[in-house]
């Protein structure tokens, strides 16, 4: 029989206290290959060995995998970041849009594909795997006041009765009805509260606590305590069993200490000149403001420096970056530069780089429709104990968890965006 001799790769693993199947995950190789490093039959990268080298020294491995979760209307990933971040594992994603898996597939490292059109999954829910969290950022433009406003002026209708974007909620709806998972986040504009004067937010809340029976909580939360912008979004965190999770009493930091627009801004000379305002679009929104102002109106570009927090940034900003302009003393104002979006929504900070690959106008729109990480990061870690508590309350009593299959979807309620 052939004598095994122990290699530096299994000192390093049993050291990190990992299994051969834990250190291919974290390698990111199959797990045929670590084996192969296992038994000394090729050799580990230096890189590889780098790896395990830290987690060893550091006496622990990476946190495990605690739990799965899907991303729906994954964007560029805002949800998962933060719910990564308490040690959960993405088994699912669904983003149609191409430039947004684009710069998706390019920051995640996935076994799976990314999935497109969400109804294609909501009518076949069993196509998505078990998971213990569902996280949905739907899509806002229904309920946001610019996307009622535009559609009102259009003519078009908003909100649930708005056909291709408003109802991708029972989308939602319909998969948590399938495969109930222990928990889910929803994401939307703070206006979801208000539209429709109210009736939105409350078949929303209908649904999911009556139809689905889950415990339901939401919260609006800005971000100001954690990127230098103002930016407020409701969270809807649903968990199935009852638990003590209590949204209203989390102490959210102080947004006084909040840091500031200086604090993210790229060196002034490393900034090309390409996002300082052409003397037309200067001269355009100059004149555009002052219109409005004469009439009383508050319309029109706004401008920032480095002690400021700034407004909201939206998926319109490649159009003229009129919300948000940075000043340039004795030059006309400049856009914020794709990096510094990335670092205002929370994605690119000390701890981690977020790459861009795609063209402004396509990063401007899936930063300003994206979530600010570090909110995330925030509500997930006030969930974790609970979601780990569950996880452990559905092992021992897995009969606990009833089957509800399927919501009523709008056309069948009567309590639609019309009343
Ligand atoms: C508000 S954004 C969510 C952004 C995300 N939370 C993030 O941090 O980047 C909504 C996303 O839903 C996607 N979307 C809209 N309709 C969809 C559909 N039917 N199927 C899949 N994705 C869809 C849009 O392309 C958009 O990226």
């Amino acid at each position: 029989m052939r004598h095994k001799t122990r290699t530096e790769f299994t000192a390093l693993r049993e050291k990190a206290g990992m299994t051969v199947a834990q250190a291919a995950e974290l390698l990111d190789v199959s797990l045929r290959t670590a084996r192969r490093y296992d038994d000394g039959e090729s050799q580990p990268r230096r890189l590889e060995i780098k790896a395990l080298e830290k987690i060893a020294q550091n006496g622990a491995k990476e946190p495990p995998t605690q739990f799965r979760f899907i991303d729906l209307f994954a964007g560029i990933g805002g949800l998962r970041l933060g719910f990564e971040s308490i040690g959960g594992h993405c088994a699912f994603t669904s983003e149609w849009d191409p430039h947004s898996q684009k710069t998706y597939a390019l920051n995640y490292r996935d076994n799976h594909q990314i999935g497109g059109d969400i109804r294609e999954f909501s009518q076949d829910p069993g196509k998505i795997p078990e998971h213990d969290v569902l996280l949905a950022g739907f899509p806002c433009q229904p309920f946001s006041i610019a996307g009622v406003s535009k559609k009102n002026a259009l003519g078009r209708p908003h909100g649930f009765l708005c056909d291709t974007q408003g109802t991708l909620f029972f989308d939602t709806a319909q998969i948590i009805a399938h495969h109930r998972p222990a928990a889910f986040v929803l994401e939307n504009v703070k206006n979801l509260e208000s539209h429709d004067g109210g009736r939105t937010f409350a078949t929303i809340m209908n649904v999911l606590t009556n139809e689905l029976g889950y415990h339901v909580q939401h919260r609006v939360i800005s971000s100001e305590p954690w990127v230098p912008q103002k930016r407020e979004r409701v969270f809807i965190v649903g968990f199935r069993e009852q638990t003590d999770f209590d949204f209203s009493s989390l102490v959210i930091p102080d947004p006084k200490n909040g840091p500031k627009l200086g604090s993210i801004l790229e060196p002034h000379e490393e900034v090309d000149p390409k996002y300082t305002l052409t003397p037309r679009l200067w001269e355009y929104l100059q004149n555009y403001k002052a219109k409005h102002q004469s009439k009383g109106n508050g319309f029109g570009f706004s401008l920032f420096g480095p002690n400021d927090v700034t407004r909201t940034l939206s998926a319109r900003y490649y159009k003229d970056g009129s919300e948000v302009l940075v000043e340039q003393p004795g030059k006309r104002p400049r856009r914020l530069t794709p990096l510094e979006c990335a670092r205002l929504m929370g994605f690119d900070r000390g701890d981690r780089r977020f790459k861009i690959a795609v063209s402004d106008t396509q990063a401007y729109r899936q930063f300003g429709n994206a979530v600010v990480v570090p909110v995330v990061e925030f509500v997930a870690q006030a969930m974790e104990k609970h979601i780990m508590a569950a996880l452990r309350k559905a092992e021992i009593e897995p009969a606990g968890i009833e089957a509800i299959r399927s919501v009523t979807r709008p056309d069948r309620m009567p309590m639609t965006a019309n009343g």
